[in-house]
């Protein structure tokens, strides 16, 4: 037995779809609640659907009883506060689970590089139905910032860079592509983002939305780029080092990287940072 999943992700693991009108559309993220909810970097979500309806964003797994990422319960109080984009979450006609937005504080390629983690969000989903995959609508005009995927997390041969204009939407199977948001700018970015289950609704919503699953990342500058994954690799030494001498196995446990992501896993893309 295994999921059903989509053709159209199944090259790449990604699927950048037909922009957004974003401008005509009022800035309802300006308009929902936040709360404290940390993957990891400088972030805040407002959930517009969680586990059972509450303002919160904790993963639906560590609620009682737990249950796997999809029927999620539309937060009152959010949706009343964004219409629209509830209405756009719900437009795709497949069963949601999370359904938050992101405020992301700026960040560094470096920042990013290290923060490139893949999510868990088929935990506890059986088998045999829709593998859980998860959507990103850029709310904010960030064009000089990018959805930053590897399949090898260490290999940046395999890194797609995708830039986040308003009303970009990309579709993403991040548990199978390592993420995160490299975000330069100098205001919060803004993003909606959705766990759907993947299937006929949602192949659908992507196939009548000129979809692309190959896309040429603008070259970075080398030594920008070389000088960013040493950066990156030596905050991972230290920190390995850190748990080292603490006891601690770097994989696990110590309450930021691999713990957070576990905690919160999907849930918060951009930075464990986000998931
Ligand atoms: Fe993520």
């Amino acid at each position: 037995m295994t999921y059903i999943t989509s053709e159209l992700l199944e090259p790449t693991g990604y699927v950048i779809v037909d922009g957004y009108n974003q401008a005509k559309d009022h800035q309802e993220w300006l308009d929902v609640e936040y709360v404290d909810w940390k993957s990891s970097g400088d972030t805040r979500f407002a959930p517009l659907a969680s586990a059972y309806g509450e303002m919160e964003c904790n993963g639906f797994w560590n609620h009682t009883p737990p249950k796997t990422d999809k029927d999620g319960v539309w937060v009152a109080k959010n949706v009343a506060a964004a219409p629209l984009l509830t209405a756009r979450a719900r437009e795709v006609r497949a069963n949601i689970g999370r359904c938050r937005i992101i405020e992301l504080q700026p960040n560094t390629y470096a920042e990013a590089i290290y923060n490139l983690h893949r999510d868990d969000n088929n935990r506890l989903n059986p088998e045999g139905t829709g593998w859980i995959v998860r959507a990103f609508f850029n709310l904010t005009h960030n064009p000089d910032s990018y959805m930053i995927l590897r399949e090898d997390k260490d290999d940046p041969a395999t890194e797609t860079r995708i830039p986040l204009p308003a009303g970009a939407q990309v579709v993403l199977d991040t548990q199978r592509l390592y993420h995160a948001v490299w975000h330069p700018g100098r205001a919060p970015r803004y993003c909606l983002i959705t766990s759907y289950e993947s299937g006929p609704a949602l192949d659908s919503w992507m196939s009548q939305r000129l979809p692309i699953n190959q896309f040429q990342s603008e070259a970075l500058d080398s030594q920008f780029a070389q000088a960013a994954y040493e950066t990156a690799d030596a905050r991972r030494a230290a920190r390995a080092a850190s748990l080292a001498a603490q006891g601690s196995d770097p994989r696990f446990g110590d309450g930021t990287l691999a713990s957070m992501e576990e905690q919160t896993s999907g849930m918060s893309m951009e930075t464990l940072s986000e998931a």
